[in-house]
């Protein structure tokens, strides 16, 4: 219905946007139940296992999500995701980097901000940002946020790029006002908080509303997650070979990739390449200088899709999945820059080089098999806000 209605939407013209056009959904998007308190909460089999996780195991338990939320602050948070209103200069939304084709990622080695932001070649004014731009898939289990793991909840981290004066540009202000002038946004807000339409919107409610939408991102029907489930032949011998080296003693990866988000909020320091030119990134250590710990250290990000995600790493500093193996079966340290003082974490373990050329490839393989967006979110065709959304790219 409310497809049918943007679409005869868009082919008025967007800038026609009335209040009536936007329907927010009354239902959970698929992969959640409602339950009695209204709110959206996961269905998933992996719920019911109870095997200690970590141990690169099958069956086991999902953390729990952050948060749980309405359909309507789900869907709203959809609308907010793709529209440009909400930055300073109307040109840009969270989309444009974390780009619903490119599994909320952006191709990128390192984002892009300032005045044309996102995918697609550089213009005059754009200005690189210094981390790599994160897929959004399963992040509504993440209880830290960032590379270094500096924000606590998706709302704290929202406030971030929003403000950011080289990726959003906008401020609280700005937020409360363009959308508060904005009567179908005002209405919406109204409906998802169960509140008057007569007040101002808060940021507050901006930021739940998005933590809403990202949460509702769920990656759990690979083929990897049919395996697991028990379909014995969802996965081919080179895969199945890639798996128990993944999990094994000799690959460790599980041990923080850890099954099955295939991430942890565990912060490790692995020894990543520098970026040329650049100071070496010292991910939490920056944040703590005085804990010598966490020196170099990132958070463990997830794998899930991560044959959509390319290039890897806090800087996209390996443009593919071999690259990445060559690095973690070197030994430990060898691409730190001289002189760097980091403690590596016990599971890069490597002094030469373990896994064969057949168990790479086959790591490879299994790695793809973690890819799964058949739960993708329908892109808005139109946003209340009239301004043109990002365009799709396939
Ligand atoms: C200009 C590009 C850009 C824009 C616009 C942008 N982001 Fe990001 N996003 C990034 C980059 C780069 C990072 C990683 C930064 C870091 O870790 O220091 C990131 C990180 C994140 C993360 C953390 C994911 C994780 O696994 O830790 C979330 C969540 C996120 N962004 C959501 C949003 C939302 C919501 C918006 C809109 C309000 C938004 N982003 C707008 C580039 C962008
Ligand atoms: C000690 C914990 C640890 C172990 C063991 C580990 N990783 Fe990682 N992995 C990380 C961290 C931390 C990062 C982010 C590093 C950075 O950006 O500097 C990462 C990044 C990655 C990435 C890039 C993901 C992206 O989106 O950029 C891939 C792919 C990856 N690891 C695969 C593996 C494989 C395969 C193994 C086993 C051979 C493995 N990891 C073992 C902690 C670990």
């Amino acid at each position: 219905m409310r497809f049918l209605a943007l679409t005869a939407l868009a082919l008025l013209g967007a800038s026609d946007v009335s209040a009536h056009s936007f329907a927010l959904a009354e239902h959970c998007p698929p992969s959640f139940d409602e339950a009695e308190d209204g709110r959206c909460h996961l269905a998933s089999l992996y719920q019911l296992y109870t095997a200690e996780p970590g141990q690169g195991g099958l069956r086991v338990p999902l953390p729990a999500m952050k948060g749980s939320f309405s359909p309507q602050q789900i869907d709203l948070g959809r609308l907010l995701f793709f529209d440009p209103v909400l930055s300073g200069d109307g040109r840009v939304s969270c989309a444009h980097c974390h780009h619903p084709d490119l599994a909320y990622g952006d191709g990128r080695k390192k984002g892009m901000g300032g005045a044309a932001t996102g995918v697609g070649p550089a213009r005059t004014g754009d200005v690189e940002l210094t981390r790599n731009t994160p897929t959004l898939w399963n992040v509504g289990f993440l209880g830290r946020l960032f590379w270094d793991g500096r924000a606590a909840s998706l709302q704290a981290q929202a406030a971030e790029p929003l403000f950011a004066a080289n990726e959003m540009a906008s401020t609280p202000e700005h937020v409360r006002r363009t959308l508060s002038v904005n009567a179908t946004y005002r209405q919406l807000f109204a409906q998802a908080f169960n509140r008057p339409s007569d007040r101002q919107i808060t940021v507050d409610e901006v930021t739940t509303a998005l933590a809403a939408f990202q949460s509702s991102l769920i990656s759990l029907n690979s083929r990897f997650d049919r395996y697991a489930h028990g379909d014995e032949n969802a996965l081919s011998d080179a895969e199945l070979r890639g798996w128990n080296v993944f999990r094994g003693f000799v690959g460790r990866c599980a041990q923080c990739h850890v099954p099955p988000l295939f991430g942890s909020d565990d912060l490790a320091v692995i020894g990543a390449p520098p970026v040329p030119g650049r100071p070496y990134d010292q991910g939490a250590g920056a944040l703590s200088p005085m804990d010598a710990a966490l020196k170099g250290a990132f958070k463990a990000p997830t794998l899930r899709n991560v044959a959509l995600t390319a290039p890897y790493f806090q800087a996209g500093q390996f443009a593919t999945l071999s690259e990445v193996l060559d690095f973690y079966n070197a030994p430990r340290g060898h691409a730190l820059p001289a002189g760097a003082r980091v403690e590596l974490h016990w599971h890069i373990h490597m002094q030469k080089s373990e896994l064969s050329a057949a168990d790479v490839a086959d790591v490879i393989e299994f790695l793809n098999t973690l890819t799964d967006t058949s739960m993708a979110p329908p892109v808005p065709v139109a946003v209340p806000s009239g301004l043109p959304v990002v365009p799709r790219l396939r």
